[in-house]
Parts: structure tokens; C-alpha cells; sequence
């Protein structure tokens, strides 16, 4: 029997993906379903990049943490006794049990297991019958830190502690940003939705960008078919891009 990657790659497929944007039409099909790039991807792109975490909302006073997920991952993050906000893989340092649970405010924090306590530096400050133990340094058993920047009020964090920061890699966003909602600071997030898709991640990213905007949404692009007084304008920026909309949302009356 063929293999479902032997079927949609035919004898002379040509990738028509290209590292320069340029050159690439489209990604070939088993981009989306092979688990080797799967895998590729968690290594390359999730444990690399700058992923929300929450909301800098949640983490005004010391000891307030948010918990979040890239992948399998658990990380939060902590806002220390010196007001820094810190980040740390969620796991315990004794065995693994996870460390915290949504979000609230832990002067310490405590594993549910067996009630090893660290502070909100990370650091290893009680361990039941370590003193008895010998040769047992708290100093080795500290959190494992994660990468935490908050931009435009809220919180991003990257498992890649040699990654560029999120403000280098994201000039002229907060920018746009502050321009278009300059009362950002005060906005709350108010609810969260969560859907399981049992789909490729990448093919939400498909319907984000606004290459098919035109053909199925004409009426929100301007123009003689157009409902609304809109004309549609897409924009990259680096590793962000915006959708922006000119014009009023009056009905067009026809
Ligand atoms: S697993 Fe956390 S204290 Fe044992
Ligand atoms: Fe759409």
C-alpha cells in the first residue's frame, strides 16, 4: 500500500516553498500533517518564539502569577518581592508534579506533593528532611527559568533564553498600537474563550492573512460591490502584520 506521503508528493514534486517569501507560493501538503515537521515546528517556531501568556492586569502586586502552556510545556509567571516579573518552567524540582494552577497570588510557592517551597526568585527554600540528607544543597534545586517580556500590557514568554527581545523583534507594533488605543493600560480582559481544533495549527494562521479577502469577502473591501465604505489595506511588518480598514463603517445606502 502507498503511503499518504507517497501519494501527495508524485514522482518530480516540486516544493513550491522557498526560505526567501519572495520565491514561496505555497507550502507543500505534508507540512501539515507529517509528524517529522511537527516536530521541526515545536523545536524550531513554539519553543522559539514570543507566545502570550496573560495579561500584565493579573500580576500588579507581588507574588501575583499567571500559569500558561506553549505545547506540553507549563510555564508562569511570578511578579517578585522587587516587583520584577520572573518566568519559570512549572514543574516541581523534586518530581515534577506541577508547581501552580491558574492564576492568583503565592507569597511562596509551595508544590502540592511534597510541599517543596521556593520563592519567587525561583530559588529552593524548604524541603522536608533535606537536613538529613547529605550533601544536599538547596542552591541545585532551583526553578528553570523562562524568558518573560510584557509589551503593550500583556505578558509573552519564550522558552529560547538566547532569543531576541520581543520589543527588537516587534519595532514600530507598540507604536502603531499606542496610536490606534491609546488607553491600552486600562483595558481588561474580561473573558476567554478556548477552542480544540482538531486541525494543523498553521491552518488557522491561513485564515488570518488576507490574501483570500478579496475573493470571499468582497463587500468589506471597498469599491462598486461594497457594502460598507471600507477600503482594505494589508500590511508586513517583519514578524507582524496589520489588516487595516480606511474609511467609516456607515452602511453604503444604494
Ligand atoms: S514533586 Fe514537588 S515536592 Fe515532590
Ligand atoms: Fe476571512
Amino acid at each position: 500500500m502507498t503511503a499518504l506521503a507517497d501519494r501527495t508528493r508524485p514522482a518530480g514534486f516540486v516544493s513550491r516553498f522557498h526560505p526567501v517569501a519572495e520565491h514561496s507560493y505555497t507550502l507543500p501538503a505534508h507540512y501539515y500533517y507529517d509528524p517529522a515537521i511537527a516536530a521541526r515546528e515545536r523545536e524550531e517556531i513554539w519553543f522559539k518564539s514570543w507566545l502570550l501568556a496573560g495579561y500584565l492586569a493579573d500580576l500588579e502586586k507581588p507574588g501575583d502569577y499567571i500559569t500558561a502552556r506553549i505545547l506540553d510545556q507549563p510555564v508562569f509567571v511570578i511578579r517578585g518581592r522587587d516587583m520584577r516579573l520572573r518566568a519559570y518552567y512549572n514543574v516541581c524540582m523534586h518530581r515534577g508534579h506541577l508547581l501552580l494552577e491558574g492564576k492568583g497570588n503565592a507569597r511562596m510557592v509551595t508544590c502540592p506533593f511534597h510541599a517543596w517551597t521556593y520563592d519567587t526568585f525561583g530559588a529552593l527554600r524548604a524541603a522536608g528532611n533535606a537536613e538529613n540528607v547529605a550533601g544536599f544543597d538547596m542552591a541545585d534545586f532551583s526553578l528553570v527559568p523562562v524568558r518573560v517580556e510584557p509589551f503593550l500590557h500583556m505578558v509573552f514568554v519564550n522558552l529560547d533564553l538566547d532569543a531576541p527581545s520581543l520589543a527588537s523583534q516587534a519595532g514600530g507594533l507598540a507604536d502603531m498600537v499606542g496610536g490606534v488605543l491609546p488607553n491600552l493600560s486600562e483595558l481588561k480582559n474580561v473573558r476567554r474563550d478556548t477552542y480544540e481544533l482538531r486541525a494543523n495549527w498553521k491552518l488557522m494562521g491561513d485564515q488570518l492573512e488576507c490574501y483570500h479577502c478579496p475573493v470571499i469577502h468582497p463587500q468589506v473591501m471597498g469599491g462598486e460591490d461594497s457594502y460598507l465604505d471600507f477600503s482594505f489595506d494589508s500590511q508586513e511588518h517583519g514578524i507582524w502584520s496589520v489588516d487595516i480598514s480606511w474609511g467609516s463603517d456607515e452602511v453604503i445606502e444604494k
